[in-house]
C-alpha cells in the first residue's frame, strides 16, 4: 500500500484471504456509495464469475484477482470502450513489466470483447458489470483475473489446456505486488488520457493486437450460433462481422467461440 503511487485508484482497498467474488463484493460496495477508485482484491474466490455465467477458477495465491470500481458519469453507450481500455491498459502493462524485469517479451493478442491470449491460451479475463440509472452509468466494477504464477498441474483441470501463466510463458516468478503496483499506476493515467480524450483512440489501439480479422469463426450471437468473418470494431467497440450471405452485422453482445481459417 505505501508502495502504490497512485493518487484515486487503490487508495481506499480492501483485500480478502478467501471472497465469494470481488466483483459481487465491489458492487455492494458500490450501492452503498463507495468512492470512485476503490479496489477488491482477494486471493481466492469461492464463486469467481466469467462471462456469459461461466466461472473463473483460480488457484490460491498464485495470481491476481481484482474489481476496480469506477464513476465514469458518462452515458451507457460507453461502457464497452471503457471494458475495451481497461484490456489495453492491461497488456500494455504485462509489456511493460516483462520488459522492467528484463524478461522476454509475450505477444497478447485480444479476441474480443476482452480476453487477453498467448499463442490463443488465455492469459487474462476481464468482467465488467455495472449498474445503470436514466441512461447513464452510476457504477461500472471491473473485474479482472490475471494468470501470472499458476502452473499447469496448479490450475483446474477443466481449464488446464486453455489457459497460461506469465509464469509459464517467460520462466520466472512474478511478483504479484510489483506486477499489481505497476497495473494501477497505469490505470489511472490511461483512464485519465481515455476519459479526457471520449475513448477517440481506444477502437485503434485495441484493433493493434487484434489479429482476428479476416478470419472465419463461430459466433454466438443473440439468435444462436453461426459462422462468420470477424470484420472490425465499430466505433462503439461492437464486432463487426459478415455472414455467410455476405452481410454486415453489429454484434453488441455475444462472442467468438472458435476461430479457424
Ligand atoms: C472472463 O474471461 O470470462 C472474465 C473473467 C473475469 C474474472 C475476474 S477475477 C476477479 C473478478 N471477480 C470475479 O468474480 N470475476 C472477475
Amino acid at each position: 500500500r505505501t508502495r502504490l503511487k497512485t493518487m484515486i485508484l487503490g487508495r481506499n482497498l480492501y483485500c480478502f484471504q478467501v471472497i465469494d467474488s470481488t466483483n459481487a463484493h465491489l458492487l455492494g460496495l458500490a450501492r452503498d456509495g463507495a468512492p470512485e477508485g476503490t479496489v477488491v482484491l482477494s486471493e481466492f474466490q469461492t464463486a469467481g464469475r466469467g462471462r456469459k455465467e461461466r466461472r473463473w477458477f483460480s488457484s490460491k495465491g498464485k495470481n491476481l484477482l481484482l474489481s476496480i470500481l469506477l464513476r465514469p458519469e458518462l452515458e451507457i453507450e460507453y461502457a464497452q470502450k471503457i471494458t475495451l481500455a481497461s484490456a489495453i491498459i492491461l497488456a500494455n502493462t504485462i509489456d511493460q513489466y516483462l520488459k522492467n524485469k528484463n524478461l522476454p517479451p509475450v505477444d497478447i493478442r485480444f479476441k474480443w470483447p476482452n480476453d487477453l491470449l498467448v499463442n490463443n491460451r488465455k492469459l487474462s479475463g476481464i468482467l465488467a458489470e455495472s449498474i445503470l440509472q436514466d441512461k447513464k452509468i452510476v457504477a461500472l466494477v471491473l473485474g479482472v483475473g490475471i494468470n501470472l504464477n499458476e502452473m499447469p498441474e496448479e490450475r483446474d483441470p477443466a481449464i488446464r489446456d486453455l489457459a497460461v501463466s506469465l509464469k509459464e510463458l517467460t520462466g520466472a516468478d512474478i511478483d504479484r505486488e510489483d506486477f499489481l503496483c505497476l497495473f494501477l499506476e497505469n490505470f489511472e493515467k490511461d483512464y485519465e488520457r481515455f476519459e479526457r480524450t471520449l475513448y477517440r483512440q481506444v477502437i485503434d489501439e485495441w484493433k493493434q493486437r487484434c489479429n482476428q480479422f479476416g478470419q472465419k469463426v463461430l459466433l454466438e450471437t443473440p439468435f444462436g450460433e453461426q459462422e462468420a468473418i470477424v470484420r472490425d470494431i465499430n466505433d462503439s467497440g461492437f464486432l463487426v462481422y459478415e455472414d455467410m450471405a455476405g452481410k454486415l452485422h453489429a454484434l453488441v453482445t455475444g462472442e467468438i467461440i472458435s476461430g479457424h481459417k
